[in-house]
């Protein structure tokens, strides 16, 4: 497919680029700063100017592609990530700012120009735990799809509003929109660093309920969406199939979630940050569980 990514140069970005491109997928990746990647195209631009964006849609994916003599053409799909990517980077405004009308120009874009599959980086966030003020409890485990998300910071809600709004757009246009609610994001080279601390301190992931998704896993994901057409709008946790770290459910629920219920019984080391549904309904395989790299 020929695909437009948006913020394919940031951290999960160019593992889900360099991921798409070695499926066969030709991507142009339209973001403030390039990748940089052989093969990828880089257009500079800014989501939050929607003329950038209306413009950015029906595009060469690169120079090769003028030869053709068939004009510009109009993508197959679209990956929306860019974004201002947590709490506290940058002002509340203007996460929210960015955040908010960076997705809906995408998505108004895309889907008013005709464009049939429309991808959007949500978060783990939404769920309300991770950048909540306080020690704050899920009011069930696992995360699951059909919760009530109900984010108090400016990053959180501009997530959820761009669910909303993606919904929306879906509704009215027909096309396949699909929000991932995106885990902590872990390179390759990641592992070796974070991960051993968590051994002795699982606490230090008790804001996202123990979940992590590996970049790499990351783009599987977001391929088996490029290839599974006619769900209309859904939301879809991506994470591993495990928590990130070694202590078992039992432990963790009781150490650091005694009040919350379970809303059905989990495995052993089951992510709390359920990935039933992508395993379910888009066949997604885990490839990099965390013992792998970790000694
Ligand atoms: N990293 C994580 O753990 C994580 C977890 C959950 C969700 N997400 C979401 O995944 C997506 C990617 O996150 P990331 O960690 O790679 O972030 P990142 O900051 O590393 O990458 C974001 C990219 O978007 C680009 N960008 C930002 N504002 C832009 C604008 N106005 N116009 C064009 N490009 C712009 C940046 O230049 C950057 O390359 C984001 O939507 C983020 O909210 C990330």
């Amino acid at each position: 497919m020929r695909v437009l990514f948006t913020g394919g140069s940031g951290k999960a970005g160019r593992h889900v680029v360099a991921y798409l491109a070695a499926q066969g997928h030709r991507v142009l990746n339209f973001d403030r700063v390039p990748l940089g990647l052989d093969g990828v195209h880089d257009l500079i631009g800014d989501i939050t100017d929607a003329g950038q964006v209306y413009s950015a849609m029906r595009s060469h994916a690169g120079y090769d592609e003028m030869d053709t003599g068939t004009g510009a053409q109009l993508f197959d799909a679209v990956v929306h990530f860019a974004a201002v990517p947590r709490h506290g980077m940058m002002p509340d405004t203007e996460t929210y700012r960015v955040n908010v009308m960076g997705s809906y120009n995408v998505l108004e874009a895309a889907l008013k120009m005709g464009i049939r599959k429309v991808i959007v980086a949500s978060s783990e966030t939404t769920y309300g735990v991770c950048f909540s003020d306080g020690v704050v409890d899920p009011k069930v485990l696992p995360l699951e799809e059909d919760y009530d998300i109900d984010p108090m910071d400016s990053y959180g809600m501009s997530k959820k509003v761009n669910e909303v709004t993606a919904r929306s757009f879906q509704r009215r246009f027909g096309a396949d929109v699909y929000a991932l609610r995106i885990g902590n994001v872990i390179e390759p080279h990641e592992y070796a660093t974070l991960f051993p601390p968590l051994k002795g301190d699982p606490g230090l992931r008790r804001r996202i309920t123990f979940s992590y998704i590996d970049a790499r896993d990351l783009g599987q994901i977001v391929d088996l969406c490029l290839k599974k057409d006619g769900l209309g709008f859904q939301v879809f946790n991506a994470a591993n199939d495990t928590n990130a770290v070694p202590q078992p459910n039992a432990e963790l629920l009781a150490q650091f979630f005694p009040k919350v219920p379970l809303s059905r019984p989990v495995g052993e080391h089951e992510g709390l940050l359920s990935n039933r549904k992508i395993r379910e309904v888009l066949g997604f395989k885990e490839e990099h569980d965390w013992r792998k790299y970790v000694p």
